[in-house]
This record gives structure tokens, C-alpha cells and sequence, in this order.
């Protein structure tokens, strides 16, 4: 069972720093953000990865292919674990990625896990209908990006917990990464298709993502701990 993956959604690595500290030198399961890269830069990895933690560096990439090629050939070099993309940017830009991620790989590393964003789990079917303009339901449309992905060579998707049962029914050797996770009694905030982590076990997803239940909470290692025991048990 691969450990939560907490979402390092803070301003600096001060604020990671004094949030880290409470784990007591654990070696987590982290995601690195805009947020956090776009002001510390890769150094952040760097500190990251000298303190043994597992990351997924998720910029979301999409624009043209040639442009995340050469991006991902950068984000390759870091030595993440995992990257994304946007499903939409289409199958041509998700090739040039998984070509960039594997011309940027130094000192024999495995290439990083690269997941494809479907919907994100903010959208709800009515924006997906009034403002994507997309017709069709939010579960077929999450299948059919994942099918462009695993086509285009991708290991993944990232998508809502909700959605991972017909993932695994229809697509073989998918691997589900789902944010929109809540412990029971947390707010929502602007996500919308949201699980507790129990629920994400039962439904199969292979990777969670927690933010904000743990990073807000009053106390992060006992929330973080309780999502472990939800999670593992
Ligand atoms: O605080 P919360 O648990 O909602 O954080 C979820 C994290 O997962 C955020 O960092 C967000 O950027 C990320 N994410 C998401 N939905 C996606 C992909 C990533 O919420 N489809």
C-alpha cells in the first residue's frame, strides 16, 4: 500500500520546514505544487530529496508539445517520482512528455511515474456541461482521457476517487492517483468530488493526495495518522 501523499501546499520552505518537523524525521510520501516550486525553485527538491522523501512534482503541465518535452527533459533531471500533464493538451503533447522525461534522465535513474490530470477534482459535471462545454458525462469523459493517456505511453491518471472503479474495469494496469480527499467533518473547500480516505481504499485508488486535511488541521501528525489508519487498515 503506497503511503498518503501529502500535499506541501505552503507558501515557502520556512512554512515546510516547521511543518516537516513534526513527523520526526519520517521519510513521507510529499507532492510539491506551483505554489511552492514557483517561489523556491528546484531547490526545493534538492531539500526534499536529501531528506529521503518521495515526491511528486505536480505542475500540470500542458501547452505544446515541443514546449513540454523540453520542460519535462528539465523536471526529469530533478530526480522526482512522479510528474503530470493535462490529458487535454492531447495524445502528441503526452508523447513529447514521457520523450522529454526519458532525454532528461541522468546517472541511471527510472524515469519518473508521469500521470495524466482527466477532470480536475475541483469541476463539477455542471462546469463541465455550462463551461468546458462538455456533454458528456463526468465519468466518460474521465475514461476516455485515460485511455489517451495510457495510449500515449503514460502510467496514469490523477481523477476523483469516484471514478476509479470503472478505471480499473475498463483500462488494465492503470495507476489512479486521487486528490479530493476529506477526513470525516472537514470542509470541502473548492473541491467538489471529495472522498474520506476509507472511501478511497474501497473504491481502489492506488495513491491519495491530502492537503489540507492535514496541513490545516490544528494537529497535521495526528490527522496525517489518522488517514494512515484509514487508509492501511
Ligand atoms: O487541500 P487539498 O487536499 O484539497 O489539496 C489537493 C491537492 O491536490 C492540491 O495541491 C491540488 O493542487 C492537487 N490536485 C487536485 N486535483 C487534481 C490534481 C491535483 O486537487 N486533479
Amino acid at each position: 500500500m503506497n503511503a498518503p501523499i501529502i500535499a506541501l501546499d505552503f507558501p515557502s520552505m520556512e512554512e515546510v520546514s516547521t511543518f516537516l518537523s513534526q513527523f520526526h524525521n519520517e521519510t513521507l510520501h510529499v507532492k510539491v505544487g506551483m505554489q511552492l516550486f514557483y517561489k523556491e525553485g528546484p531547490s526545493i527538491i534538492e531539500k526534499l530529496k536529501e531528506a529521503g522523501h518521495w515526491i511528486f512534482l505536480d505542475l500540470k503541465l500542458h501547452d505544446i508539445p515541443n514546449t513540454v518535452k523540453e520542460a519535462m527533459r528539465s523536471l526529469s533531471s530533478l530526480g522526482v517520482d512522479m510528474v503530470n500533464v493535462h490529458a487535454a493538451g492531447g495524445t502528441n503533447m503526452m508523447e513529447a512528455a514521457i520523450e522529454g522525461l526519458e532525454l532528461g534522465l541522468t546517472g541511471g535513474r527510472a524515469r519518473p511515474l508521469c500521470m495524466a490530470v482527466t477532470q480536475l477534482t475541483s469541476t463539477s459535471e455542471k462546469m463541465l456541461k455550462e463551461e468546458l462545454l462538455i456533454h458528456k458525462e463526468m465519468e466518460l469523459t474521465v475514461l476516455h482521457y485515460a485511455k489517451l493517456a495510457k495510449q500515449s505511453g503514460l502510467e496514469g491518471i490523477v481523477c476523483s476517487a469516484l471514478e476509479v472503479p470503472t478505471m480499473k474495469q475498463e483500462l488494465k494496469n492503470v495507476i489512479t492517483v486521487t486528490p479530493g480527499i476529506r477526513l470525516l467533518g472537514d470542509r470541502a473547500d473548492d473541491q467538489t468530488r471529495i472522498v474520506t480516505p476509507a472511501k478511497a481504499k474501497q473504491l481502489g485508488s492506488d495513491f491519495i493526495v491530502v492537503g489540507r486535511s492535514i496541513t490545516r488541521s490544528d494537529n497535521p501528525l495526528a490527522a496525517y495518522e489518522r488517514v494512515v489508519a484509514e487508509w492501511q487498515n
